[in-house]
């Protein structure tokens, strides 16, 4: 029997090329899946064009898998409620979206009897990395081809293959940015912002063009750390973030550009827009200020910038990930309540949040006379914390010399 391969199918020209690169030069048989993360499609593609190119192209059966509410659950959830931003900035738009295809080219693999997956990643990047790590932690059988890290194709000559392989594909000869987009965001690389220096091209931007000029509010409603409404309205993970999306969107916010450290030790110029993502973690980390007790929210902030860390190096599916996992559902039980988000063009910022768990006592805040807070107990508290800094500066501390000392 001819060996089967699933390939993670996109519709572009890479992957098409791919199915029948992976023909010719491997043998096999391959089986395309294009899974819907919540990107565009592109040009005038819908999801039963890109299934048929991949037939065209050679394909023994083409799947297109709707997993636009997984994606939103499973993983844009879970990093919400990590608040996870890699080296403090990128909510890791790619980084989730690969574990979510793995998922499916297993499945499907299993599904068609196919003995390997494949990926159209290069040599240089993070996603073969999950890709791959992901793969051999679900399915350590499965073997992985990766054409695009071996064919030695240029952009041209995989169009030249495309229109020789008859492959119904509409590319441009000079491919301006290299965009990878899912319901979290979307990630601009290539071209002229390879220049660090740059100015990232206004048209680089497709989901932050600034069309808004009222300031709205907006609310955000949460339980359990998971989004649940807006303005009031209950919504699914998915509506909310589709809903984010477009709303803070319009008001030209969501922008990053960042140099960052890829897992195979390349620093990149990255240029990313996540508007819906960065507003519902800018919320939700707002309502854990107010729900969190200290230390719970200490340890947390700690552990966030390694769960995107893992999350990032393609460690979705490890043991200390889903430790982490464990620590991060049980710190959420209390992250209830709701959070007041005001945007402005180019802005987005919290101005209120409230909940029925909320661990903000106005009568021990305020300082007005309903005050609730035992003055009497501070001065003993305080010469207590103080005790063995007075005891080291008595015996050990070196004093500031009083005026006149020698
Ligand atoms: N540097 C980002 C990451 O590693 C974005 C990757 C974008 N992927 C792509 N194929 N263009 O998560």
């Amino acid at each position: 029997m001819t060996k089967r391969v699933v390939l993670a199918y996109s519709g572009g020209l890479d992957t098409s090329v791919a199915v029948r690169w992976l023909m010719e030069h491997e043998g096999v048989e391959v089986v395309a899946v294009a899974v819907d993360v919540g990107q565009s499609t592109g040009g005038d593609d819908d999801w039963e064009a890109i299934r048929n190119r991949a037939l065209a192209a050679g394909a023994v059966e083409a799947v297109v898998v709707d997993a636009r509410r997984e994606m939103a659950e499973d993983f844009c959830v879970p990093a919400l409620q990590a608040n996870a931003r890699y080296e403090g900035k990128y909510p890791l738009v790619s980084s989730l979206s690969r574990p979510v295809i793995v998922r499916h080219l297993v499945a499907e693999a299993r599904r068609h009897g196919a003995s390997a997956v494949a990926h159209g990643c290069t040599g240089k990047g993070n996603d073969q990395v999950r890709f791959e790590v992901g793969t051999r932690a679900l399915a350590p059988d499965l073997e992985v081809f990766a054409p695009a890290r071996v064919w030695g194709l240029t952009r041209e000559d995989c169009i030249d293959l495309a229109a020789r392989w008859e492959i119904p594909i509409t590319v441009t000869k000079d491919k301006l940015y290299s965009i990878d987009e899912n319901l979290w965001g979307r990630a601009i690389e290539a071209g002229v912002i390879e220049d660090p220096w740059n100015r990232p091209p206004e048209d680089v931007y497709t989901m932050t063009r600034p069309t808004a000029a009222e300031p709205v509010e907006v609310v955000v409603g949460f339980e359990s750390g998971a989004p649940v409404s807006v303005d009031g309205v209950a919504m699914s993970p998915l509506e909310v973030i589709q809903h984010m999306n477009a709303v803070v969107g319009s008001y030209g916010f969501g922008r990053l550009d960042m140099v960052e450290n890829r897992r195979v030790g390349i620093k990149s110029r990255e240029t990313y827009e996540a508007p819906g993502a960065l507003a519902l973690v800018m919320a939700h980390s707002d309502l854990e200020d107010l729900t969190l007790e200290r230390d719970l929210h200490h340890e947390k902030a700690r552990l966030e910038p390694r769960w995107a860390e893992l999350v990032y190096d393609g460690l979705w599916f490890s043991p200390l990930k889903q430790a982490l996992d464990a620590f991060i559902a049980e710190s959420q039980r209390h992250v209830t309540g709701e959070v007041r988000l005001r945007l402005e063009p180019g802005r987005c910022w919290v101005v209120g949040r409230r909940s029925p768990v909320s661990l903000y006592d106005y009568g021990l805040a305020t300082y007005d006379a309903t005050d609730t807070f035992r003055h009497e107990d501070a001065a003993g508290f305080v010469r207590l914390w103080g005790l063995g800094v007075a005891t080291w500066a008595s015996r050990q501390g070196a004093k500031i010399p009083a005026e006149g000392d020698a």
